[in-house]
């Protein structure tokens, strides 16, 4: 299916932290169009995670950086493009956490401290991210830079608790950025709203299970997979979708627009 639609391109990609990582997924499709990267996480992640094979399957260099620290993403940029030899045309931040969802805190009694990392891991840093890239001037015109979301930002999901918050900041930072990217450099920035997928961030909500094959009935087209969003990113970071920016794109089998399915009717009705 590989049609060399990013041949040339050079970007970053956050949070490959195993084979079910939706940013895994990415980077291979990303390979396997011509794009060339680097690949970060956290350094924690990368002690338990796989990154090291993704990087030798994908010949990518894998350079550690805690989201949340300036200096460490300062460091991130200026080494991936030395390495890559010159500005990025794409960044994909693939970053989530809730300390709060991991240790089971009910929403009525959420630990500040941790909703405030929450918000900084999987809000703030896409901030920081962009902040980072402008003042490094490291964006090439008609470059592009995702962010994946969750559809908890607009509507309740009880178990998703401060990860709602987080997605909210999230999305609008792709807003106000997109707006002043745009500006700038021509370049684009958007949130992909993705299905429930199992990976080890989705899993760790309580009930998903439940709750994924609920939203596979609630989707006409049932979940898009981690490799189905995978192939929407490359076409988010093709030259075929210069001109989306500041977009929350719903990439999710038609869940965000459908009020009820006969496949729910049916299950609720057994
Ligand atoms: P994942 O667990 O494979 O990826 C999350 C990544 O965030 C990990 O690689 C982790 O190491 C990284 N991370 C955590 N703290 C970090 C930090 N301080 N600095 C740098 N990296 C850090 O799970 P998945 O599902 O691939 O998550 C990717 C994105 O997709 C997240 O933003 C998640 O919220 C979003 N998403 C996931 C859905 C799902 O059901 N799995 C649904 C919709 C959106």
């Amino acid at each position: 299916m590989a049609k060399n639609v990013l041949q040339g391109k050079k970007g970053i990609i956050f949070g490959a932290l195993d084979q079910n990582s939706i940013a895994w997924k990415a980077a291979e499709r990303i390979y396997d169009e011509g794009g060339v990267f680097t690949l970060s996480n956290a350094p924690v992640a990368m002690r338990m995670g796989k990154i090291n094979e993704l990087g030798e399957k994908c010949k990518a260099v894998v350079i550690p950086a805690d989201a949340t620290s300036v200096e460490d993403l300062e460091n991130l940029f200026t080494k991936s493009m030395e390495t890559l030899g010159g500005k990025l045309d794409f960044i994909l931040h693939s970053i989530g956490m809730s300390p709060n969802v991991r240790k089971g805190k009910d929403y009525g009694d959420l630990n500040y401290d941790w909703y405030l990392k929450t918000l900084d891991i999987s809000g703030v840093s896409f901030h920081k991210v962009m902040q980072v890239a402008e003042k490094k001037d490291a964006m090439n015109e008609w470059g592009s830079i995702l962010a994946l979301t969750y559809i908890a930002a607009q509507r309740t999901f009880p178990d998703y608790a401060d990860m709602a918050q987080a997605k909210a900041v999230l999305e609008s930072v792709a807003r106000s950025y997109g707006y002043r990217f745009a500006r700038l450099k021509k370049v684009r920035v958007n949130t992909i709203s993705q299905s429930p997928t199992m990976t080890t961030a989705g899993s760790g909500v309580p009930g998903f299970d439940v709750f994924f094959d609920y939203s596979d009935k609630m989707s006409p087209l049932g979940n898009a997979s981690a490799a189905d969003c995978a192939n929407y990113i490359v076409a988010m970071f093709s030259d075929y979708t210069r001109m989306v920016t500041m977009q929350n794109l719903f990439h999710d089998g038609g869940f965000s627009n459908s009020g009820i399915t006969e496949e729910l009717v049916q299950k609720l009705s057994k």
